[in-house]
Formats: structure tokens, sequence, C-alpha cells
């Protein structure tokens, strides 16, 4: 069966996560919380993998992106002067008679796909709804929604352990205001000039109304940006070269062009610190979707925060001594998103019955585990113990997972569904002549190679 023909690939991605420890409902054993999902042995190499990826070619491959790793907790000041205390925030109705919480332009868009709902009021929102009364996607019942009132998105949580001391901090909505207000230190503390990003990876937290469609919409998750810091005049082409940039990476880790789109954001949708966005957009089997974004965030960041901390936050052009505040590009990258991306990209289903199999035809740099070792027999020392020589070398080099259970067909299969590209077979052969069985997997061709060459062969292919 081909992928197009798998109209339930984010439900057959869900079980296969959860089945093969990719991704874990969030607290399982107690229900469960919704829209939580853990992160398991898989899915914890598969994100890393994106993660690192994405810092060598974006931060360590370029002498103009410096990093910086910052707290989660900041000063709730910051998120007064970034806008998102007041701004931040969806329209969300309740149904009185389920009681559940919806966004109300997503029950817009859902029921009335022609409908425009960007930029709209909550008051507007709510004259859609009533109007073409808009039924509960929960319990089916049709004009009984609330009017649509705005609700933050920034979670709230408080310092101090003593009542009456508490005072309120936000969980950071965005990584990208850390990157601001460091920028002096930046400044100070490298060589670094115009124009100059700094990048940062991490989780950020947004208190939203979701319907599920597993981890595509989460209360929590990690996220890749970077601030882009330019002379304003420059910012058209800067912003053409990130929106080429991040649609380069996506076809070199392997995305067919052909599902992925750029979407200008229309002037009522931009947010409230954007003149320009567009979204890179993927095609998924709930439609196209925002994988990527890319906005050009003006000065007003770095004036807002110098205007509410009192710290000058301009910049001095060592060669012209010009003093001014720079411009910002932003390109945003969702890594938990972009993993289920990867996964819906990848995932395929090929043969029919007893051939029928399930690969994830990952990007060998991003597979959990580059290469499989199994002893072809396991009741035999021999050639267990020849099978641990080869992991115990090839596991200092590339991730590597041992597999002794079942016929080696079985184990074949069970490691195309978790994407490893090779597997090695030992048999009594490799006793004889020092050589195994290298196994590709989108291929399914074997071929026999020296164990003495088996760790410049996979480096080779890695490269
Ligand atoms: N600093 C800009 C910013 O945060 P955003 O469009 O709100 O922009 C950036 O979010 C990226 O984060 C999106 O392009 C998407 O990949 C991802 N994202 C946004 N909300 C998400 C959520 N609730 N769950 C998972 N990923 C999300």
């Amino acid at each position: 069966m081909s992928k197009e023909k798998n109209n339930n690939l984010i439900d057959t991605i869900t079980s296969l996560a959860k089945r093969r420890g990719f991704v874990y409902p969030g607290s399982e054993i107690y229900g469960g919380l919704a829209n939580s999902w853990d992160y398991g042995p898989l899915g914890v190499e598969l994100k890393n993998n994106l993660r690192d990826w994405w810092w060598k070619r974006f931060v360590q491959s370029r002498r103009d992106m410096v990093g910086l790793d910052a707290a989660i907790l900041m000063n709730p000041k910051v998120w007064e002067a970034s806008g998102h205390v007041s701004s931040f925030s969806d329209a969300m109705v309740d149904c009185k008679k389920c009681k559940t919480r919806h966004r109300a332009d997503h029950l817009i868009e859902n029921a009335l796909p022609d409908q425009k709902v960007e930029g709209k009021s909550a008051d507007e929102l709510s004259e859609i709804i009533e109007t073409h009364k808009i039924a509960c996607p929960k319990c089916g019942a049709k004009g009984e929604f609330t009017k649509a009132r705005k609700f933050n998105l920034l979670f709230q949580t408080s310092i101090g352990s003593v009542e009456g001391d508490k005072s309120v901090v936000y969980l950071r909505g965005e990584v990208a205001q850390s990157m601001f207000v460091n920028f002096k230190n930046v400044l100070d503390t490298t060589r670094i000039r115009l124009p100059f990003g700094i990048a940062s990876v991490g989780k950020v937290f947004r208190n939203e109304i979701t319907p599920g469609n597993f981890t595509f919409r989460t209360l929590e998750f990690d996220l890749m940006e970077f601030e882009y810091f330019i002379e304003k005049n420059d910012w058209q082409k800067w912003f053409e070269y990130w929106l080429a940039q991040q649609q380069d990476w996506l076809k070199e880790i392997g995305f067919n062009k052909d599902n992925l789109r750029v979407r200008e954001h229309e002037k009522e949708e931009l947010s409230h610190y954007s003149n320009r966005t567009a979204d890179i957009e993927y095609k998924t089997p709930i439609g196209w979707k925002e994988l990527f974004g890319l906005a050009y965030r003006t000065d007003f960041d770095l004036k807002n925060h110098s205007k509410h901390s009192g710290v000058d936050l301009e910049y001095t052009d060592p060669e012209s001594g010009n003093k001014f505040t720079p411009h910002v590009i932003e390109p945003t990258f969702g890594l938990t998103r972009l993993m289920l991306m990867v996964m819906l990209e990848f995932y395929y289903e090929e043969g029919e019955g007893n051939d029928k199999r399930v690969v994830l035809k990952l990007h060998p740099k991003l597979a959990p585990y580059k290469v499989a070792v199994f002893p072809l027999l396991k009741n035999k020392p021999e050639l267990v113990k020849k099978a641990q020589e080869i992991f115990d070398n090839l596991s200092s080099e590339f991730t590597t997972v041992w597999d002794d259970r079942g016929n080696v067909g079985k184990r074949y299969y069970a490691q195309d569904e978790i994407g490893t590209p090779w597997c090695v077979t030992v048999d009594f052969d490799s006793l004889e002549d020092g050589t195994v069985t290298v196994r590709d997997r989108d291929t399914a061709k074997q071929e026999r190679i020296k164990i003495d060459e088996l760790s410049s062969y996979f480096s080779d292919k890695l490269k």
C-alpha cells in the first residue's frame, strides 16, 4: 500500500510511535493529560538528531551565528515589554451544553473552510458562529456557544514559598525574548558584528485548547529559533535569504518539495510584533499546516526592551560610528512539530501479504539507530561473541542496537519500522572469512563486507 492510500496516517503514526517507543501519552498511568506527550527511547534520539543537525547547520557552521541557552523563567517585565501579556491570546467559546471549550477561529475554519478568520475580533468571530449556527464538535449542539472571549496563552506560575511573598512569573511562550534581553551581553562579550544571529533551542509553553492530532499542537513543545540582527534597509534581502535557507534544510532532510509550500500572512493576520510573516507549510493528512515560520520583527523587541528596562540596546557600527537599533529577521522551527512531519513524510508501507513491511525511510543522520547488529543464532556462543565484538566496536562511533530475537527476516522488518538504515548479520561464514552481511533498509539489498571495513563503510555512507 502506498502512503497516499493511508487516509489515517496520523493515527497510524500515533500508534507506531507508542508501540515502538517514539512517543507515549503523557502521565499515561494516571489516565494521561490532554495534549501532553513524552518522548521515549527512540523519540528522544530522533528529536535530538534533528536538533543537532539544526545546531550544526545554522549555528556551528556559520561565522555569523552564536548560541544561547537561557532560563525558562524570566522577569515578568520581559513579557509585558514584549507585548505578550496584552496581545498573546486566542478567542475561545464554551459550549453551554457539554461545557467544552473551543478556539473560535478553529471552529469556524473546520465548519466553513472558505470563511476568512484572520484578524477578526472576538465579537466578529462570535457573529459568524451564531449566524451559521456552527455545531459543537463534541456534543453536536447548535447555537449553544457563549460569546467569544480572549484568553491569554502564557502559562502562569509563582515564585516564593511564603504566602503573600509569591509573585507571578510566566513560563516562556517563545524562546525569542531570551535572545533580545541578552543582545547587549552577547555584543559585549563576543567579537561578533552585524549582521549576526543569536540562536537557541528549548521548551516553550502555551495554554492552548487543541483538537488533538497527536503532537501537532501541544501545551509544551521544543522550539529552535534565531534572531538575526540586521540594518533596517537590508531586511528584504535577509528575509528572502532565510526563507530559502529554511526550505533548503527541509530538502536536505529529504522532504518532497511537492509537500511544501510558502504562505504569506495577510496584514490582519500578522502577530503584534511582525511587519511581514511567511509560513512554510507541509501537506499533512489534515491539510496544509504550518511547519516553520519566518517573521520580520523590525526593531519592535529591542526598542521595547530598551524602553522598559532603561538599558541602551543600540548598536554602534565600528566603521561609520553610526548608532542605531538593529532590525530583526526571525526564522523559527518547531522541533516537535518537525519530528511529527518527518514521521509522516518518511513513513512507507511496501509489499503485500507476508512481504508487507513498514519502513521509516529516515535520512541516516536522523535515524535513532544507525546500525543493528544480529548474531544469526542466539544459541551459538561463537556467533554471539563475534557479534558482540562488532557491536562494541561500532557502538563507540554510531548509535547501534542489538537484536537476537526471532528470525533474521523479522529482525529486518522490526528495524525497518524504526528507520535503522543498516543491519549487520554475523553468520558462520563470518567466523571463516571475516565478513558479515550488511542489509540496506531502503533497497533491502544485502552485501558482504569485511568486518575490519565496517566502520569506514558506515562513516562513508553517513557523509
Ligand atoms: N518566536 C516566534 C514564534 O514562536 P510561532 O509561529 O508562534 O512563532 C513557532 O511558533 C513554531 O512553533 C511554529 O512554526 C510551529 O512549528 C511551532 N508551534 C507553535 N505552536 C505550537 C504548539 N502548540 N505545539 C507544537 N508546536 C507549535
